[in-house]
């Protein structure tokens, strides 16, 4: 009989805390609301089409990087090894590595457990060979295996600069988290984008076709559906600015008129100009990113990186 290589784990507690969040984050001035709250299922569209805009070099810098380093990202690893990728929803940039790598296994972790499900299904059709584990958890919030991982060395993945959605403080403790789930003696390969040029940065995240504005607007209508509430969207704005002095995008939704809004029986007020802050994406240099990991007890192995220094993906070892 053929063994069942693809397993499915929920460990994603069914606790609603988008509400709380929600409220709490509207209750503050600026008021902000976390971006792991982006991706919902249009959310989740709206961002693969980011990914695919001429602005937002990130995405495809990033697998260039990838393709062109796949051989001694391996020779660096070597097979057999068990590998994690939190937040590994499409499972898409994993599979330029799956070739060269041979991992035993492949363990994706994310939220959304729809997207999970889909992408592992045809992630195992193509690489039949392959055991994966999906795992459904925030993993911003929680990092667990599933119990019956097998052993090996372990590998965390982490690409798409997804680091730079933490403020530094906040990805230093993930990074540890990182360290507790995969141990010592262990990789990390982990993607950066590089502080560069201001407009370069303000156009990835304020492109001319407007998908970001309305990834940003999505969030107010998530809101909209899942709790009722009543954000006109014609009544807000995306605003894009790249904060220098704190070396991060930051987006925000900015309120164009005096409203409120009514949310779970709760009514929020905003004047004209008041803000929502919904994203902030820290750009680092490579020594600048390596200081950060090393406070977190990783050590520098490898950095890959593109021609015009956009983007680079580094290896450590824990
Ligand atoms: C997921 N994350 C790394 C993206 C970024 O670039 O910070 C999210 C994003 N927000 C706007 N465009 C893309």
């Amino acid at each position: 009989m053929k063994r069942q290589k693809l397993h499915f784990y929920d460990l994603h507690s069914t606790r609603d805390e988008f509400a709380s969040d929600v409220i709490s984050g509207l209750s503050r001035r600026p008021a902000t609301i976390p971006p792991k709250y982006f991706y919902d299922a249009r959310g989740s569209e709206l961002f693969d089409a980011i990914t695919r805009l001429p602005e937002y070099y990130l995405t495809r810098t990033e697998i260039k990087i990838l393709y062109d380093n796949a051989d001694d990202i391996a020779r660096y690893i070597g097979s057999g090894s068990l590998l994690v990728e939190p937040g590994g929803g499409s499972c898409a940039k994993v599979r330029i590595l799956l070739e060269g790598l041979k991992p035993q296994a492949y363990i994706p972790m994310d939220i959304s457990k729809e997207h999970l499900h889909v992408a592992t299904q045809e992630l195992a059709t193509l690489f039949p060979w392959l055991e994966i584990h999906a795992t459904c958890t925030d993993y911003s919030r929680e990092m667990r295996l599933p119990p019956t991982v097998p052993r090996g060395t372990r590998v965390a993945f982490f690409p798409g600069s997804s680091i730079g959605n933490f403020d530094p403080i906040q990805a230093i403790d993930f990074l540890k988290a990182l360290t507790q789930l995969i141990g010592p003696e262990s990789y990390l390969l982990i993607g950066i984008d590089l502080k560069k040029n201001r407009s370069v940065l303000e156009s990835a995240y304020d492109d001319s076709a407007k998908v970001t504005a309305q990834f940003n607007l999505n969030l107010l209508s998530r809101i909209n559906h899942e709790f009722s509430a009543n954000f006109n969207l014609d009544l807000w704005q995306h605003r894009a600015l790249y904060n220098e002095e704190l070396g991060r995008i930051e987006m925000h939704l900015v309120s164009t008129c005096e409203q409120s809004i009514t949310l779970n029986n709760t009514l929020f007020h905003f004047s004209r100009g008041e803000t929502i802050h919904t994203e902030n994406s820290y750009k680092y240099t490579d020594e600048e990113f390596i200081h950060l990991a090393n406070e977190a007890g990783f050590q520098s192995e490898a950095i890959w990186s593109d021609p015009e220094k956009l983007f680079s993906v580094h290896l450590f070892r824990s």
